[in-house]
C-alpha cells in the first residue's frame, strides 16, 4: 500500500510544518485564523439566507455547524503574543482577558454540537440557530475592531 503510505508521509509533513509556521512567526497565525474565520463566515452565509426564508437545506446547516465546531478547537491556538500587530482585527482584549476569549470559543463548539443534534427540520432550525451565531456577533463585539 504504496500510496496510503505517501499520503501519511504528505499529512504528517502538513502537520509538522503548520505547527513549526505557528511557533516561529505570528504572520503565520494572523493569517491561519483568518483564513479560519473567513471559512465561518462563507459557511454562514447560505445559512442566514434560509433563516430570512430561502429554502431549508439541512445539509449545509450541519456543514456550517461542523464548520464552526472545528474552527472553534483551533482558533485559542492561533493567538501567540507575537500575533498583536500586523495584519489583523484582533483586539488587545484577546490577551488580557484570554480566560473569557477561549472560553466563548469553548461554547461555540459546544454549541454547535448541541445544535447538529437538535437541528433536523425548519422549526428546530429556526428555533435552534440563532442562539449559535450569538456567539460571533458576541465575541466579535469585545475581540474584533469593527471596520472589517
Ligand atoms: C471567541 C471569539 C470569536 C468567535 C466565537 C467568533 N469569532 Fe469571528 N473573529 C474573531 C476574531 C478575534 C477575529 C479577528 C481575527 C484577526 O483579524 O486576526 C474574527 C474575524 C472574523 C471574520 C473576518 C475574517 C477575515 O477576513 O479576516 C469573520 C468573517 C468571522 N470572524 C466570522 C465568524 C462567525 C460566522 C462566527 C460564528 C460562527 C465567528 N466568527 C465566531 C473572534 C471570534
Amino acid at each position: 500500500m504504496k500510496t496510503t503510505g505517501r499520503f501519511s508521509i504528505a499529512f504528517a509533513a502538513l502537520a509538522l510544518g503548520v505547527g513549526v509556521a505557528l511557533a516561529a512567526s505570528g504572520a503565520d497565525a494572523i493569517k491561519e485564523r483568518r483564513a479560519l474565520m473567513k471559512e465561518n463566515g462563507e459557511a454562514t452565509k447560505p445559512v442566514v439566507a434560509m433563516l430570512k426564508g430561502a429554502p431549508f437545506e439541512l445539509g449545509a446547516v450541519q456543514k456550517a455547524l461542523k464548520t464552526y465546531e472545528s474552527a472553534a478547537e483551533k482558533m485559542p491556538g492561533l493567538f501567540p503574543a507575537d500575533s498583536q500587530t500586523g495584519d489583523t482585527h484582533a483586539l488587545p482584549a484577546v490577551w488580557t482577558d484570554t480566560a473569557d476569549f477561549d472560553a466563548r470559543f469553548k461554547k461555540l463548539g459546544a454549541d454547535s454540537s448541541a445544535a447538529l443534534k437538535s437541528i433536523t427540520d425548519v422549526a428546530s432550525f429556526k428555533a435552534n440557530m440563532p442562539a449559535v451565531f450569538k456567539n460571533c456577533g458576541g465575541c466579535h463585539e469585545k475581540f474584533r475592531t469593527k471596520d472589517n
